[in-house]
């Protein structure tokens, strides 16, 4: 009852949301399977609210879904910057054409469909100012180990879902996704790589800055 009273208030506070997102949130929920995957109004404008503090050149992300976070992210993108995200299912592909193709960012945003572990290994090193990891979540291991090649000394590595609805935290809980994103915590808090931190918002999103 507490949770979803200060979930509201949380949500009421979130405002200057563009009124494409405000659209493409209801179409999510209309139209896509799986609706609650979306960033959403909250987790979108601290997305945006980071990206516009580091005014990345080149955004990397890895989960497109149907645009929400990558149209958040674009909003602090440098004027010519640009941004890549990486899906796996084409389908959605009528989102994105609607959604980003009429947004502010249209000729920024590119989006390539296909497993986004092996679209990474196609990649220039050290290419971009910002990653958004929020993908496959068995797979956040191996992405972490290509993102690191990939991405700038000191850029930005986000990453959604780390505390996977409180799983992480819960010794009886052993699918697969948990102990891959357990794994995931355990080598970005090892790193000598990173400094992270985990901000407990929604799901859990991972802070990290490349040294
Ligand atoms: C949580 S959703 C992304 C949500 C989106 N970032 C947003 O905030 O609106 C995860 C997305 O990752 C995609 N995905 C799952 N496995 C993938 C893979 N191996 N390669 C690329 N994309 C994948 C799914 O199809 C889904 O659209």
């Amino acid at each position: 009852m507490r949770e979803d009273l200060i979930e509201d208030y949380v949500q009421a506070s979130a405002n200057d949301i563009p009124s494409y997102l405000i659209e493409l949130e209801k179409e999510t929920f209309r139209k896509a399977l799986k609706p609650k995957m979306i960033s959403g109004r909250v987790q979108g404008r601290l997305l945006s609210f980071i990206s516009k503090l580091k005014r990345p050149k080149s955004i990397l992300e890895l989960g497109t879904f149907t645009g929400y976070s990558a149209l958040c992210l674009a909003e602090g993108l440098q004027d010519k910057g640009s941004l890549l995200s990486l899906e796996v299912n084409d389908e959605l592909e009528t989102f994105h054409e609607k959604f980003i193709g009429s947004s502010p960012y249209s000729n920024q945003i590119k989006i390539k469909y296909g497993d986004a572990a092996e679209s990474l290994q196609e990649l220039d090193s050290e290419s971009f100012d910002l990653i958004f990891i929020d993908a496959n979540k068995k797979m956040y291991p191996s992405y972490l180990e290509l993102c690191n090649r990939v991405l700038k000394p000191g850029g930005l590595l986000l990453a959604d879902n780390v505390l996977w609805w409180d799983k992480v935290v819960n010794e009886n809980a052993k699918d697969a996704e948990t102990l891959a994103l357990r794994e995931f915590n355990r080598l970005i808090h090892e790193s000598d790589l990173y400094s992270s931190f985990i901000l407990p918002l929604r799901d859990g999103i991972t802070i990290a800055q490349k040294k």
